[in-house]
């Protein structure tokens, strides 16, 4: 029977998947408060509907930095999809493209960019990392833009990994065969495995810059033509810093609940993050995630301020579950629930969806 939401999704491939594999994708930071919060807040946060409103015919269509997308919902970057489906990252971008919306590439795939985008039906962007290695880096901005990704993420919240305790008991690396395809001509492939850690953990200590700084936003625009967006922004005082540092938009993200624990639920900054670019006459773009596994969390996520939202897990779960059609089942059943829960709302189009539809007491 086809699982009927994303949960049910989660519990199949949790049956698929190895442990270790399992763990990596589903864990968060220390004692996990923020993963948990992250979800956990969209329940407390009441939608009021509107009534009889002509709900007939629902557009869920919207744009993402001029991007026209089928719906508000992205696939967020999350990395090596090769240990969901041997097909790794070109199942997703097929999916993603099917769904008539983004995939956000990792730069930890275990695909090379080149052969994402060539497999990919819609438009692709790129997450970056920022190596120690500054050439590497750049070589890598390069290589995105040639091969036609579309915008770049920059992930800033990430100066060393957040300790997952799952991946250090179980000593996280990757299984033979897997690499961060990426990298490997930069000598930077492999994940080591690691006597007392989790090797992502390691591998991120050793290679990755933690130096980064505001100065770095403008050095990655010196070098590239693409819209950079800010991804890991928890604070309405660093989005006003990354729309002054020319960004084209902040994801409000904790990084999946992965790096600082106890950091908040991504929906309840929201609000005043979206607030404070706006007082401060910013138009850039506003994307969030965190926690979303259901369509009212995308309406209370867009009525609170976001141009769009990403999903990471629910498509892991899918990949994991059923390869490209898994991923293409997920981003389905989460579109239907969006389209529901508009009609439900009140709030056929996406400009509809305001701040209003969120009940007394909802932040904001
Ligand atoms: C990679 O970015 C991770 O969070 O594991």
């Amino acid at each position: 029977m086809e699982p009927v939401n994303v949960f049910e999704l989660e519990a199949i491939a949790r049956e698929r998947l190895s442990r270790e594999a399992y763990d990596y994708y589903a864990g968060g930071a220390h004692d996990e408060v923020t993963l948990r919060e992250n979800r956990a807040a969209y329940d407390r946060i009441p939608l009021a509907y509107r009534v009889l409103v002509d709900v007939s015919r629902r557009d869920l269509t919207t744009t993402v930095l001029g991007q026209p997308v089928a719906m508000p919902i992205l696939v967020a970057p999350t990395a090596f999809h090769g240990l969901a489906t041997p097909e790794g990252e070109r199942a997703t971008a097929r999916a993603a493209g099917a769904a008539g919306t983004v995939m956000i590439l990792s730069t930890l795939s275990n695909t090379r960019v080149e052969e994402v985008v060539a497999a990919a039906s819609g438009p692709v962007w790129f997450q970056l990392y920022v190596y120690r290695d500054r050439k590497a880096t750049e070589g890598l901005v390069r290589r995105a833009e040639a091969a036609g990704c579309q915008a770049l993420v920059l992930t800033v919240d990430a100066p060393l990994l957040g300790r997952r305790e799952r991946d250090v008991r179980n000593r996280f690396r990757l299984p033979l065969g897997l690499v961060v395809a990426n990298m490997l001509p930069e000598g930077y492939g492999e994940i080591p495995g690691v006597a007392a850690d989790s090797g992502l953990a390691a591998y991120v200590a050793a290679l990755l810059d933690p130096s980064l700084t505001w100065r770095d936003v403008a050095w990655l625009r010196s070098i590239t033509r693409l819209p950079v967006l800010v991804k890991g922004i928890v604070r309405p005082d660093d989005a006003l810093r990354a729309a002054e540092a020319g960004a084209a938009g902040v994801v409000v993200s904790n990084h999946g609940g992965r790096q600082l624990d106890t950091s908040p639920a991504t929906i309840d900054v929201l609000p005043e993050i979206a607030d404070a670019l706006a007082a401060h006459g910013h138009r850039i773009e506003v994307l969030m995630d965190g926690g979303i596994r259901r369509g009212t969390d995308v309406v209370k996520a867009l009525a609170l301020g976001a141009r769009a939202v990403l999903v990471g897990r629910p498509v892991l779960w899918g990949l994991a579950a059923d390869g490209e059609a898994g991923a293409a089942h997920a981003l389905r059943l989460l579109r239907d629930e969006l389209d529901l829960a508009m009609t439900l709302a009140g709030a056929p189009t996406v400009g509809e969806i305001t701040r209003d539809l969120v009940g007394r007491g909802a932040a904001g």
